[in-house]
């Protein structure tokens, strides 16, 4: 049976970590896989996360099946997040929604609820976007277009190439918005930006899909998702696949949420069904233990605070790599402007040099990212950080 199948290539983001650990160079540096590290290098758990641990193991008292749509309490968190507390949507009872097994579950729970609803549905995604789309997206069904939106020549979004492609889109169609800290250039739109997508998509018909596996590491919390809801509060359609694996550092225990804006509150309701029985034909309900956490967190006070307060200082801490990195480039004499560095935001940017440079990064100077030149900000630190410079001058 096996025998038919063909070998296959590491995963471009996940390969990276195998190779990185097999590298004997003690300087090595792995801005590879989008994971917060701190000054050490490590991923530690947050405070209120472990505070939340405690009360979870103290307060469980079964592991029988959870519902499933999962933990309601989870998702009014989340959506409270999303949404705001005070958004009209949910107000109306137009939100569908499931806690799905992390960012990349809601993903495919979305593109598996598209395709039931039109084999011949077309999902527009960003070029470039986050590598994991294709197959989450693709392997559903769907057929994938992409948009132009980041030119690396001036490091810049391409807007104006971006609005011509998506004036062609038609009703019916579906294009992928990152909500925030695009994947994987780290170039987002200005809100001015956002609002000529809301126009477009009003006048073309198109259906937003929004991901957010960033929220709070652009600009905080509220301020992050502005896109989603100027989408959300002003269409009568939008979906939304969320992510807490950076933003409450919960990645092993894959917590995401699966939600959908219907036009009334019929359309939700059978939404809401259609969800829960695509959940149920891939794995049932999901895991219950991260999406616990997340609830204890967002319906305590104290808690809540505590955690907004990681979350800022994790984003200021990316922040200020960004200005560390720009400066030793130029203390290391890099006659290029690498200032758009600092201008992107969230835990990537895009460097904008060739697959070439990359490959010699990582094997002349054990540096490892992403080929497309994608760096994960937070894995630069004040002990790597001039090794990385001055790797970086060399090969350019
Ligand atoms: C990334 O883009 O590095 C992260 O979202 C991790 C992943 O699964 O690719």
């Amino acid at each position: 049976m096996f025998e038919v199948l063909p070998p296959l290539s590491p995963d471009p983001i996940l390969g990276l970590s195998a190779a990185f650990k097999e590298d004997t160079n003690p300087d090595k540096i792995d801005l590879g896989v989008g994971v917060y590290k701190d000054e050490q290098g490590n991923t530690p758990i947050l405070t209120s996360v472990a505070k939340a641990q405690k009360i979870l193991l103290e307060q469980e008292t079964s592991k029988a099946y959870i519902s499933p749509q999962g933990n309601q309490g989870f998702i009014d968190g989340m959506l409270s997040l999303l949404l705001g507390e005070t958004s009209q949507v949910r107000m109306a009872n137009r939100v569908a929604a499931v806690q799905a097994p992390g960012g990349c579950g809601a993903l495919r729970i979305l593109s598996e609820l598209l395709v039931r609803c039109s084999e011949k549905v077309r999902v527009w995604v960003s070029d470039p976007t986050w590598a994991n789309h294709i197959p989450l997206i693709g392997s559903a069904g769907l057929q994938l277009e992409t948009y132009p939106y980041f030119d690396k020549e001036t490091a810049s979004i391409r807007f104006d190439a971006m609005m011509e492609t998506l004036r062609k889109t038609e009703k019916g169609d579906v294009v992928l918005l990152h909500g925030c800290c695009h994947n994987p250039t780290g170039a987002d739109l200005t809100r001015d930006q956002w609002d000529a997508v809301l126009e477009l998509a009003q006048e073309r018909g198109f259906l937003p899909f929004l991901d957010v596996a960033y929220l709070g590491f652009g600009d905080g919390l509220d301020a992050d998702a502005y896109g989603v809801r100027l989408m959300a509060e002003n269409l009568p359609e939008v979906i939304i696949a969320a992510s807490c694996s950076k933003n409450f550092g919960l990645y092993r225990e894959r917590v995401g949420l699966a939600a959908v804006i219907s036009n009334n509150s019929q359309t939700r309701d059978i939404t809401q069904g259609q969800l829960q029985y695509v959940a149920r034909g891939i794995y049932s309900m999901p895991p219950s233990y991260g999406g616990a956490l997340v609830d204890i967190i967002l319906s305590d006070e104290a808690l809540t605070k505590e955690w907004i307060g990681e979350v800022d200082a994790m984003r200021n801490r990316m922040q200020s790599l960004r200005s560390m990195l720009v400066e030793k480039l130029n203390e290391n004499g890099l006659d290029r402007d690498f200032s758009f560095v600092e201008q992107q935001k969230g835990m990537f940017s895009f460097l904008c040099i060739s697959p070439q440079q990359v490959q010699a990064m990582r094997d002349e100077h054990s540096v490892y990212f992403v080929d497309s030149s994608r760096v994960n900000i937070a894995g630069i630190n004040k002990q790597n950080v001039d090794t990385l410079a001055k790797a970086l001058v060399s090969v350019l």
